[in-house]
């Protein structure tokens, strides 16, 4: 099923996301080049710019229109939200560690692997959700309003 309209901008932002995750993970694992530390610092700076560039404003269109907006109309997204809220967190907590020079391989491991989790249960698990209740929750109008956070 093709994804709703509103949700297009999020899942292109994903698809750029998954394919920077997995970058981080093969980086970490020594399958690509430049190996060793200078290819492990590339990489995080890499996550760190695309934290700055899109992350943000993905994640502020996220915490401050889908998710109350899904909350307070779908019973059933709750636990799923808090979940995706706790990954949030967890993901902002990795650009200090990003930042470091110690223990790089595994944080960009762990970086990786936590950051396509996440996204994968985001499109399959909450926008599956969104779509299913598209007329309660007044999906066009969440769809401008995220358009207004995500430029
Ligand atoms: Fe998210
Ligand atoms: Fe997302």
């Amino acid at each position: 099923m093709p994804r709703h309209p509103s949700l297009i901008a999020l899942s292109h932002d994903h698809h750029h996301g998954l394919a920077l995750a997995l970058r981080c993970r093969k980086q970490a694992l020594g399958r690509l080049k430049p190996m060793s530390a200078v290819g492990l610092k590339e990489r995080a700076a890499e996550f760190a710019a695309f934290f700055e560039q899109n992350l943000t404003r993905h994640f502020k269109a996220e915490e401050e229109i889908l998710f109350p907006s899904m909350r307070a109309s779908i019973p059933a997204s709750s636990a799923l939200i808090d979940d995706l809220l706790a990954d949030h967190a967890r993901l902002r907590g990795f650009l200090p560690s990003l930042a470091g020079d110690t223990g790089l391989a595994k944080h960009l491991f762990d970086a990786g692997d936590l950051l396509e989790r996440h996204i994968r249960r985001e499109e399959r698990e909450l926008f599956p959700l969104f779509e299913k209740h598209a007329a309660e929750i007044d999906a066009d109008k969440l769809g401008s309003e995220m358009g207004a956070i995500l430029g």
